[in-house]
Formats: structure tokens, sequence, C-alpha cells
């Protein structure tokens, strides 16, 4: 699993300075000093190392957060940070519970190594369930990404996890797309999700967030994208990430998302990535394009699977071509469903409510199980029988 790293530092850029050390190790998350919730976000988070700024000027309030912490949280490993310290500064951090001291402006590489060797003595994270990030990708507008992972999601929540809470973040664009196909206004967005982000708790999610009437959580994206300006990308990352410690399973429409930061942010964290692609020249070429522009930022594309949408036999390039061409693993093809999908979103209706057994929705039920295995559930909750015996069968065993 890997490793998760808290930051509690009022300076952004000394997190950063932190972060680029711990790149290689694990997955930092920033949480600012005057939380209320630190205590609570840390225990429900989960983490190797809590990293406390120790600057001179706010020695005391480090040395009494430390000691809280770990007055609440006894085998949480805390360390030290400041960008300069002094001998004063370290034995105030020590005394407080702290276990090591790191000076930022050493050399990065002598910071990952005490990290490294940090993490080799301190404990491992406690057991806790931390959910599974599938994010769906469009090779270009208009595929079916949303509709994809609108009824995925409403899959997981109606029938394999219904006890779990299963989160749909509906980034894609235009905003909103999630709301309209299944009906449910979502009136607070990523923005206001962000700017919460001090006080997230599980009141908060059952009280702020839209609910379908499934339990499904939903958030968008701000109608008015020039919103997202007004709040801090770091900020939003560690949001994403919290969500990991929250929600069983989060799927992400990822649409025709445009702010790359957080794309790329979302595509890092997330632990299974499908991107859509029609059996079309222009798709094709759109999808090669992403996958490029993914690569020229470092990401390994090789993790992206490929979903076939609007799926059709009769047509010339099958899907298999498209894989080769793309270097791509094929996952599945989700059959073209025209009439169906028109007809469900006029009247505001997920498919799974109009037509439950529609080969659409049976693709989506096999991506589904893969996901149930990786959060190790065993399965449908209350599917309808899969197998024509299955079906026969089940009413006489009740
Ligand atoms: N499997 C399918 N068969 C037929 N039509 C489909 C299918 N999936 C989606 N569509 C149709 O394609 C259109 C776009 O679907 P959707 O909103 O899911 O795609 P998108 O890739 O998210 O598009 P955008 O990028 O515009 O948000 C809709 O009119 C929808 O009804
Ligand atoms: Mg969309």
């Amino acid at each position: 699993m890997e490793h998760r790293f808290i930051v509690v530092t009022e300076d952004e850029s000394h997190f950063r300075d932190l972060s680029e050390a711990l790149q290689s190790l694990g997955l930092p998350v920033w949480l600012h000093w005057n939380t209320d919730m630190l205590a609570q976000l840390v225990g429900s988070l989960g983490t190797n190392i809590l990293f406390v700024e120790f600057a001179a000027e706010n020695a005391q309030k480090a040395a009494d957060l430390t000691n809280n912490l770990l007055s609440v949280f006894p085998r949480l490993w805390v360390v030290g940070f400041a960008k300069r310290a002094d001998t004063q500064l370290i034995r105030e951090a020590m005394r407080s519970g702290a276990r090591d001291f790191i000076e930022l402006q050493s050399p990065v590489e002598e910071i990952r190594q005490s990290v490294q060797g940090i993490l080799e003595q301190s404990p491992p994270l406690p057991a806790k369930s931390t959910g599974n990030m599938v994010t769906l990708l469009g090779a270009r507008p208009g595929v079916g990404t949303s509709l994809a992972a609108v009824n995925l999601a409403l899959l997981l929540k109606q029938e394999y996890l219904p006890d779990e809470p299963i989160l749909l973040l509906d980034f894609g664009y235009p905003a909103g797309d999630a709301s309209l196909y299944l009906d449910t206004k979502v009136g607070f967005n990523l923005c206001d999700a962000v700017r919460s982000l001090r006080r997230f708790d599980h009141v908060l999610l059952s009280t702020a967030f839209s609910h379908h009437k499934s339990g499904l959580a939903i958030l968008s994206l701000p109608h008015n994208l020039a919103d997202l300006r007004d709040i801090s990308p770091v900020d939003a990352m560690t949001l994403l990430s919290l969500f990991k410690s929250y929600f069983k399973v989060i799927v992400v429409d990822l649409g025709g998302f445009a702010g790359m930061d957080l794309l790329m942010y979302a595509l890092g964290i997330s632990d299974q990535i499908l991107m859509v692609c029609e059996q079309t020249v222009p798709s094709v070429f759109s999808a090669r394009q992403l996958l490029h522009n993914l690569r020229e930022r470092g990401f390994a594309t090789d993790r992206i699977g490929l979903v076939t949408g609007k799926y059709d036999s009769r047509i010339d390039m099958d899907p298999a071509q498209i894989a080769l061409n793309l270097q791509m693993r094929l996952v599945e093809n989700l059959p073209q469903r025209t009439e169906k999908m028109i007809a469900c979103a006029n009247i505001g209706k997920p498919l799974l409510d109009v037509a439950p057994k529609d080969p659409y929705l049976e693709t989506l039920r096999r991506i589904a199980a893969g996901q149930c295995r990786q959060v190790g559930s065993p399965g449908p909750a209350n599917a309808p029988p899969r197998s024509v015996f299955g079906r026969w069968l089940a009413p006489l065993l009740k």
C-alpha cells in the first residue's frame, strides 16, 4: 500500500519543498494549523508519518499540537521540520514527542533518505479500509463518458455495495451532466467542498453533499468554471485524497475536463483508469493525442485501459484493432444503445431503473465486479441473478 504523509504547516512553499522530497515515497497531504478537526482528520486519513512545522515563532503551538495528537494517537510517528533549525528548536520538538527532525534546506536526496529510514522504523498504517478510485476519461467530448460514469456509480451503490458510501465526482464538462442524468439537484460543488476542507467530516458529507435517492453522493464542478481559480489547487488535491478515506469507491467522470493539474492529480491517485473511445477515426485520433499529452507530462499511460463507447459490431474498425493502434489494453465494449439512452435522458431516469437487464449495464457490471474485488467485497448484494439458470432457480430457492 502507498505511504501517506500528513504535513502540517501554514506555508504552502514549505509544503511543496517537503512534497518534492517525499514524492517517490508516498502521498503527502497538506493540513493547516487552524484545523479544529486536525485530530479527527489524522485519525480518518491514517498516516505513516505526521510532519509538523516547528518554526521559531510557532514552536510552542507546534509542541502543543504534537503533544495533543500523541495523547490521542500514541503510536503516531511525528517528525518535526523547519526551514532552518537550531538546537533549541530541535530540543523543543523532541521534548513534545517528535521522534525526528528535518531541515528543509538540506538537499532533497538527504531528506528523502532520512524519511526512508524513518519509514523503515515507523509502525505500519493502522488497518483501515481505503477507498478505491476509478476514473473515466473521454477520448473526446460526446463518446459516452458521463453516462458510463453515472451508471457505474449507480450500479455500485444499488447492487454491489449498498451499505458503503460511494461518490460520483462529476468533473465532466459541461458541468452537471450527472445531476441531469440522475435527476438530482446538486447544490454543493467542488469549490464549496474545497472551502469546507478544514471542517470536512461525516456530518458535512451527509448534510452538504447532494445524494441521489439510492444514497449515491454526487459532487460536481461549479457551473462557472472560473470559480475554480478562487480555490487553492493544493487544497483541491488534498480534498481528492481525503475522499479516499471517506468513500469505499469514488467514480470520477473526467470527461473533457481541461484543468490539467487537477486532472493529473486525480489520475495519479486513481486505482483504475479507463478511457472511453468510439470506433471512429476522429475519436482514435483524439485518444492518441490525449495519451501523448499525458505521456509528455510524465504519466505512465499503460495504466489506462480502453473501453469502446457505443460499440457496434457492424462497424469495420473493431475494438481489438483500436487497442492495437493505441497500444492499450482493451477492457470492455459498451454497446450502442441510442434509443434507450435518449429515452432515459429525456425522462431523467437512469437506465438501471428503466431496463436493469440491458446489455450496456451487463458490461458495466463486469467493471463494477472488478472494483468490488479490489475493495475486498464479495460482490453484488442484491443484483438480479446473472445467468439463465440463476434466473430460473432464484424463485425456487426463496
Ligand atoms: N452506449 C451508448 N449508445 C448510444 N448512445 C450513447 C451511448 N452512450 C452515450 N450515448 C449518447 O451520447 C451522448 C453523449 O453521452 P455522454 O454525455 O455520456 O458523453 P460524454 O462523453 O460525457 O459527452 P460530453 O463530453 O459531451 O460530456 C448522449 O446523447 C448519449 O445519449
Ligand atoms: Mg460528459
